[in-house]
């Protein structure tokens, strides 16, 4: 999400007539946008402010703006810590970026803090703004904003605020637009997507309107999927509790739409799960993967566990390694708790767990990811698998990366380069924890219907 605003502010200040800068020191313009759900940008944040003291002086035109949840969080102590800082703004205006850097220009520093999106502020709306894209055929999409859950250990639903959605027509409109400018591959962002238009009901029931039905998450990848041009289709994230049949099913029926779920464990003891209030047990996630992977055929599963929250025992870890392994994931963001103030597990500080602790649970748990990770990438072995190329590998120019359906990493040779977006058969020789390794079959043809893509000639 952090990534996404980032592309935003540069698509708002490109939009706005700037251009990006080859190098720092050649920028008019420097906007450091922070994220905290993890670590503590705050140091990071003001040592870089202080390096970029110099560069004002040798250009008093650079303006320099500080935006993300810490510039939230801080407000005016980024300027009373770093005098040279011109615009200071939060997550909830980012739709201002341009503006406000324009308001500073003329008549002086500004911070501008909002504590929430009002849900008619559709220009405050992500993507309803331009983006500036790191990627020309593949592009993030928010469905959502905020989160209502209550994480003991997360900022996003302090930083974020309450859920909002987007409407449905206009997300569906949002994709043909892209699709219309070449985009093949999107991803629908939200924290919770599987709440999709859950407040979209309630706000009309409660303007007196008789909503029975409303749109869900399963609808939305339905129709994005039939979308002309759309290849692929990824989501992020859905949450456990909230995973529907009708969500796996809609996966299972949109040929679009990737064998690919992030879902999301966080802990697997019963205890700890509910210390977190995730509103599941072990025991359900692995019911819930069980029914995902018997529904959508070649699913690789991906998830989020965090290692050393407050009060987890020897026999609590020992429960993530169980159902992790049981889980048998594809891969893992693995994560040493990081208590972030104003959350409630942040409060507990009698029951921190010692780092020397964390660290040997950390790498107890790696070994056990790996091995799944390991056993995955390897059952695609012999398998001819369709990879959306991304550029070159970093190490070898005749070698081209991209990514499967199941959103894995493949290398493979090409005697041409072949353009970001082309879409490649290849034959899986090998694999790593990480990557897999492919002989280059044919190119696909663009942009018809997904798995049945009618097949050219190298
Ligand atoms: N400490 C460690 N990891 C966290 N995450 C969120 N908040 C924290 C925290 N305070 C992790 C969760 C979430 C992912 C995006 O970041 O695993 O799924
Ligand atoms: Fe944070 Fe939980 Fe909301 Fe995810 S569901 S954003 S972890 S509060």
């Amino acid at each position: 999400m952090n990534e996404h605003d980032s592309e935003r502010i540069s698509g708002l200040l490109e939009a706005d007539g700037m251009a990006e800068a080859n190098a720092m020191d050649e920028a008019d313009v420097i906007v450091l946008n922070t994220c905290c759900i993890r670590e503590n940008a705050d140091n990071k944040l003001y040592a870089q402010l202080g390096q970029l003291k110099h560069l004002k002086k040798a250009n008093p035109r650079l303006q320099i703006a500080v935006a993300g949840c810490l510039a939230q969080k801080d407000r005016d102590l980024i300027r009373e810590k770093a005098g040279h800082v011109d615009v200071v703004f939060g997550t909830h205006n980012v739709h201002r970026a341009a503006e406000l850097l324009t308001e500073a220009r003329e008549s002086g520093p500004i911070v501008e803090i909002l504590e929430e999106t009002a849900r008619e502020d559709a220009a405050a709306f992500p993507s309803a703004l331009p983006a500036k894209r790191e990627s020309d055929f593949a592009a993030w999409v928010t469905i959502q904003i905020g989160c209502d859950n209550n994480c003991a250990f997360c900022i996003v639903p302090a930083v974020r605020g309450p859920e909002i959605s987007r409407e449905f027509a206009g997300l569906v409109t949002e994709v043909k637009a892209l699709a219309d400018v070449g985009v093949t591959e999107v991803t629908l962002l939200g924290q919770n997507v599987n709440s999709y238009g859950r407040d979209i009901q309630l706000a009309r029931r409660q303007a007196g309107e008789d909503v029975r039905v409303r749109p869900l998450f399963g609808d939305l990848l339905r129709d994005v999927g039939a979308i002309d041009g759309i290849r692929r289709v990824r989501y992020t994230s859905p949450h456990p509790k909230d995973l529907r049949p009708e969500t796996i099913t809609a996966m299972a029926e949109t040929d679009a739409v990737c064998e690919h779920l992030h879902f999301p464990l966080q802990a697997g003891s019963d205890r700890i799960l509910a210390q977190m209030h995730r509103g599941y047990t072990g025991e359900r996630f692995l019911e819930k993967l069980q029914e995902a992977r018997a529904g959508v055929p070649d699913l690789a599963v991906t998830t989020d566990i965090i290692v050393g929250f407050p009060g987890e025992t020897e026999d609590d870890f020992v429960r993530t390694l169980e159902v992790a392994a049981e889980a048998r994931f594809d891969s893992a963001y693995t994560f040493v708790y990081s208590p972030r103030p104003g959350t409630e597990a942040a409060e507990w500080t009698d029951k921190f767990i010692p780092a020397e602790v964390t660290k040997d649970r950390m790498e107890r748990l790696r070994t056990v990811i790996e091995r799944s990770s390991r056993a995955r990438h390897a059952e695609r072995v012999g398998k001819t698998e369709i990879a959306a190329v991304f550029g070159p590998s970093k190490r070898d120019p005749d070698v081209m990366s991209g990514r499967t359906r199941q959103n894995k990493l493949v290398h493979f040779a090409s005697d041409k380069p072949l353009k970001a977006g082309t879409y490649a058969r290849v034959k899986i020789v090998d694999s790593g924890m990480h990557y897999l390794r492919g002989e280059l079959l044919d190119i696909t043809a663009l942009p018809t219907h997904r798995t049945r893509i009618p097949v050219v000639s190298a």
